[in-house]
């Protein structure tokens, strides 16, 4: 199977090229993400291996078909950003990796949750430029407070054990309940009424699109704090913003935002950011972003190649494929 790898990173080769090398299988790396500009770069693949940020609409898809590409590779979770109706029109299959590591992302949740309440981001550079003073870095205690969990599949039951360990009292919200899990549900509104922390862990789907908006934040607590480390359009970044300046907020932490996908994983230290929100969001002391980062652990990314490339033998042995995407 030659598999034509998009938006490859040093972290990517380090653990696809030994085991593709070992399972038999042929990868050429590609520095640019995959949109339908850099698609025709995949001509002779019969597989392509996407992350979260390339763009797999209706038009790359397309493109790929013709290139003779059969089978698209997700080496992640979500998969938000591929045409599902598209891929199926065109008799293409999408694999991905369902929860290669889900404390990786959960751990990231509570260490920004953490970081962003305790202020570690601005207290990281005043002790660097000699100023010692604690102004503004107030936080609050999590212990005997209420988390509330937004999606409770395998990232939100990690986040849940942690917070558990936290001494936190533990609410949650999910459509699809998970029997027996140690946890009391909630509706929506009761979690966003209740929650000193919110951390959301559930998909993007044109119902959860923007399930964080002004309403949303009206209901919640003030000084809440927010994380979110699943996908940025489950909030609406302007009422956010709107949120942030009234001050309803302790702390909004975010691995993931609306603009996100022309920015993550480069540098762009040397230019003028025209992402508005983004800008914007990074102009607050108690807003603390990373680069979607969540997954980046030895182990999840050992996984994330391991299910990828096992992905792809089993399309090619005519497997039954336990990782298909419909
Ligand atoms: P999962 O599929 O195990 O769980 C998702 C849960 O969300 C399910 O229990 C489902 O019932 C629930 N859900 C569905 N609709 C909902 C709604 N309207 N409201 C609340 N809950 C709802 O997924 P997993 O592995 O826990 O991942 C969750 C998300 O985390 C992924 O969809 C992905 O977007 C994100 N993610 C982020 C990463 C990062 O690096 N920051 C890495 C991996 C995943």
């Amino acid at each position: 199977m030659k598999i034509a790898f998009f938006g490859t990173k040093s972290y990517d080769r380090l653990w696809f090229e030994p085991l593709s090398t070992q399972k038999g299988q042929e990868i050429t790396f590609f520095r640019p993400r995959l949109t339908s500009e850099t698609a025709p770069l995949a001509r002779g693949h019969r597989a392509v291996c996407a992350f979260v940020n390339d763009e797999l609409g209706e038009d790359t898809l397309a493109i790929l078909k013709q290139e003779g590409v059969k089978l698209i590779l997700l080496r992640c979770a979500g998969y938000n950003n591929v045409d599902l109706k598209a891929a199926r029109g065109l008799e293409m299959t999408v694999l991905r990796v369902p929860g290669y590591s889900p404390e990786a992302v959960a751990e990231h949740a509570m260490a920004l949750a953490m970081a962003a309440n305790r202020r570690l981001h601005k207290a990281y550079n005043k002790v660097r430029d000699n100023d010692f003073s604690l102004t503004g870095l107030t936080g609050v205690n999590l212990y005997q407070k209420t988390a509330g969990i937004v999606g409770t599949g395998k990232i939100g039951q990690a986040m849940i054990r942690i917070c558990k360990g936290f001494g936190m009292d533990v609410i949650a919200y999910d459509p699809y309940p998970v029997p027996d899990l140690d946890v009391k549900y909630v509706s929506l509104q009761e979690l966003l009424h209740e929650s000193d922390l919110i951390s959301l862990h559930c998909p993007l789907f044109p119902e959860t699109h923007h399930i964080i908006d002004a309403e949303a934040i009206a209901q919640m607590k003030d000084g809440v704090i927010l994380v979110n480390t699943s996908r940025g359009g489950l909030i609406k970044t302007e009422d956010l913003i709107n949120g942030i300046k009234a001050g309803k907020f302790h702390a909004v932490a975010l691995d993931v935002y609306e603009e996100e996908s022309e920015l993550v994983y480069e540098d762009h230290s040397d230019n003028i950011l025209d992402h508005t929100t983004t800008a914007r969001l990074l102009s607050f002391p108690n807003v603390l972003l990373t680069s979607h980062q969540g997954f980046l652990t030895k182990e999840a990314l050992y996984t994330i190649a391991e299910v990828t490339l096992d992905n792809a033998a089993a399309y090619e042995n005519g497997q039954e494929l336990q990782n298909i995407v419909r």
